[in-house]
């Protein structure tokens, strides 16, 4: 569901493209931004549950990194999702890549990065060469992948050798690979029985609701970034947003346009929330995550609960009569 309104700055659907409407996630690009510029680049991968944000974080990334490096021309970055049907093919899934980078602002300007890419046919071989040549100049390819699930549902196309060759790339340093997926990789590796080590090399980034600082960000966007700074919603609205949400992003996005769109057709906020719960029923739940404080009630409980549970069984070993009497005399006296 997008919010039809023209200058309603909430979305909510697939990825976010306009950087200006991107909220947050300072801390995951800023891992993302480190593992890329260490030495040798630390491949990372996006594990969250659907409309979590994956997307719209990798693609973030892609846009930006040119404003995060002090040295932008030594990387290469692009984005490609996998759900493209020229990615159900290892040749064609190449081919994809060498046309992302082939549009990359480095790669037009330099000819040398150009010439790579022309080789037919565009496979393995040729593939991994280029990603040599690349590493040879002093660029490094980065290769935000996303939707990496269902490369596993064509195990003729990308079997081991496949992933074999990616892992030596990127051990090797050539290359970086930045992957979004709704579960960690391991998980596609022992389900497919896939015996590649590549599945071994990965940091993993779990993408979880936005901090609440975000989220009050979210709900605060103005109506045009370039003309304003005044939020669209009113501060009720705002409250009403967070509150139905619980900073879950889509479900932010999913209130703040209904609430905004209630105003402008003259409908209550009672019509917004119910349309919102027909929507977010469909957006899994997120799991339960503990604060520091409720993990150590919790543990102190259980700890109470087993220690009474010790000295009953004791007693009972204990005393000639049956625990139930005996709690009866203790409580009569
Ligand atoms: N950082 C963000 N800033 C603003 N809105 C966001 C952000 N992240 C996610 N959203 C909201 O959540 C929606 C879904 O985001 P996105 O498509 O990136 O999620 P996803 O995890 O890739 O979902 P899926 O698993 O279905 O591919 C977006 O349309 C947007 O409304
Ligand atoms: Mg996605």
């Amino acid at each position: 569901m997008t919010s039809s309104l023209p200058s309603s700055p909430f979305a909510a659907g697939t990825k976010i493209t306009d950087p200006r409407f991107f909220v947050g996630r300072k801390e995951e690009l800023q891992v993302m931004m480190a593992r890329m510029t260490a030495m040798p680049p630390i491949s990372v991968n996006i594990v969250g549950p659907r409309r979590i944000g994956k997307s719209s974080l990798l693609y973030h990334f892609f846009q930006t990194y040119e404003q995060r490096v002090s040295a932008p021309t030594r990387y290469v970055v692009i984005y490609l999702s996998l759900q493209d049907s020229r990615c159900q093919r290892e040749d064609g899934l190449y081919q994809a890549v060498a046309w992302e980078l082939w549009h990359n602002h480095t790669v037009i300007q330099n000819v040398a990065l150009v010439e790579p890419l022309r080789v037919k046919p565009f496979n393995r071989l040729a593939f991994s060469a280029a990603m040599e040549h690349y590493k040879r100049l002093g660029v490094l390819p980065v290769l935000c992948l996303d939707e990496f699930g269902p490369l596993f549902r064509h195990p003729d196309q990308f079997d081991n050798g496949f992933f074999d060759n990616l892992r030596s790339l990127m051990e090797s340093g050539v290359l970086m690979l930045v992957v979004a997926s709704h579960r960690r990789l391991n998980f596609y590796q022992r389900r497919h029985k896939i015996r590649s080590t590549f599945f071994k090399l990965w940091e993993v980034l779990s993408l979880g609701e936005l901090t609440q600082q975000e989220a009050q960000a979210l709900v605060c966007l103005p109506a045009s970034k370039i003309t304003g700074t005044t939020p669209t919603l009113t501060i009720q609205e705002q409250q009403l947003a967070m509150q139905w949400s619980k900073r879950h992003p889509y479900l932010l996005q999913l209130a703040a346009s209904l609430l905004y769109e209630a105003r402008q057709l003259g409908r209550d906020e009672i019509w917004a929330k119910a349309e919102f719960n027909k929507e977010a029923r469909r957006v899994p739940k997120l799991p339960w995550k503990f604060t520091k404080r409720t993990s150590y009630s919790i543990i102190f409980i259980c700890f109470v609960i087993i220690f009474l549970a010790i000295v009953l069984v004791s007693i009972s070993l204990l005393s000639p009569l049956p625990i139930g009497e005996l709690l009866q005399n203790v409580l009569r006296k």
